[in-house]
Order: C-alpha cells, then sequence, then structure tokens
C-alpha cells in the first residue's frame, strides 16, 4: 500500500491529482455561470487555499475577476484550536462586491464564519464561500459553503495546500491519517 510519513504519522491515498482538477474546472464552470457580468473579488485564505485558489482563479472565465490574499490560522497539530488569528489582514474596499471566498477546508466552520462576519461589516453586494472540501459531520456553525469540491468524512487529511503543522502542503495528491498503527 502506498502510504507516506510526517512527524511519525502515517498517511495512504484519498484523492488523486488528476480528481481534483477535474472537480476545480466543474466549480469554476458553476462559477463563471453564476458571476456573469460581475466584478468578484476572489479572496484566498492562505495558507492552505493557495493551490486550489491558483487553479480555480485560472479555470474561471470573467474578465473582470480579481483575486487577494488573507492570511487566517486556526490549527494546532491535527485539531482546531477555535480561535481564529487574522496573521495577514486584507486591505481591498469590498463595498459593493461580489467576494468569493477560497478555502481548502471548511471543518468546524468557525474560520469561516469569522471571516464571512468580518467581511460582512465592510458592506460587499454579496459573500459566497468556495471550499474545497467539507467535513460537514464537524461543522458546529450555521455558515454554508455554496461551492464545494468533495463532502469527507471528519478524518485528518493533508497535501495540495493542506498540512501537518506546515509540512506536506507540496503534494499534488491529498492522503488521509491512516487508522492502522504498528504498536
Ligand atoms: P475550521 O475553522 O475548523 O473550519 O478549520 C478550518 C481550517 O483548519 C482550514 O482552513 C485548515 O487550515 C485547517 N484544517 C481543517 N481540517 C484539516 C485537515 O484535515 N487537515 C489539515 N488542515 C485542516
Ligand atoms: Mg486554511
Amino acid at each position: 500500500m502506498k502510504q507516506v510519513t510526517y512527524k511519525g504519522l502515517t498517511f495512504v491515498p484519498y484523492l488523486e491529482n488528476e480528481k481534483i482538477q477535474q472537480r476545480i474546472k466543474e466549480l469554476a464552470a458553476q462559477i463563471t455561470s453564476d458571476c456573469k457580468g460581475k466584478r468578484p473579488l476572489f479572496l484566498c485564505v492562505l495558507n492552505g487555499a493557495f493551490p486550489f485558489a491558483a487553479d480555480l482563479f485560472r479555470a474561471v472565465q470573467l474578465p473582470d475577476a480579481e483575486i487577494s490574499f488573507i492570511r487566517l490560522k486556526s490549527y494546532e497539530g491535527t485539531g482546531s484550536t477555535g480561535v481564529v488569528k487574522e496573521v495577514l489582514g486584507m486591505s481591498d474596499d469590498i463595498e459593493g462586491r461580489t467576494v468569493i471566498v477560497i478555502e481548502d477546508i471548511v471543518d468546524t466552520g468557525n474560520t469561516i464564519a469569522n471571516l464571512v462576519e468580518r467581511l460582512k461589516s465592510k458592506n460587499p453586494a454579496d459573500v459566497k464561500i468556495a471550499t474545497l472540501l467539507f467535513k460537514p459531520e464537524s461543522l458546529q456553525t450555521d455558515v454554508k459553503p455554496d461551492y464545494v469540491g468533495f463532502d469527507i468524512p471528519s478524518d485528518f487529511i493533508i497535501g495540495f495546500g493542506l498540512d501537518l503543522d506546515g509540512l506536506a502542503r507540496n503534494l499534488p495528491d491529498i492522503w488521509v491519517l491512516s487508522e492502522e498503527h504498528d504498536n
């Protein structure tokens, strides 16, 4: 069985890059059709969303689309701390604009709920959420993503931007923490 190991934890294959790319194309087509004639601002949530944002933004066919970046942090190791820190703030004027937040994953939903609240106070026309992955069983808030790549169970995953303490973001595929242990 193929596997990768980080910090003594073993991960097994979960989603291949080809499948991820195929799904991103579908999401981009949907966003393109929903935002026809609009001037949406895509907001990539760093660090994890950068590969998804790069692929999604290039696949969207909207001549007036723009992208900006914000950095948030809520995870330590394999669990959420529940506290969302804005490490790199946003300077864009979003008043009257459609903002499409790009996330790697919505887990408890705390990060996204917190961000959406902050964005709404700046009077945008609309705030939409696009996430590559969604763990519906972990959701603790009433914020629902508008565009979801894949619904997944509440397992810990890495790769394609997702990390274990900063590692594994560069893996092209997504891998899941193995339930088998050696001891
Ligand atoms: P939430 O606030 O609980 O929804 O968590 C969102 C953030 O936690 C994501 O943007 C990720 O950075 C991180 N996260 C959640 N689940 C995972 C996972 O399975 N692997 C790696 N990071 C995760
Ligand atoms: Mg993240």
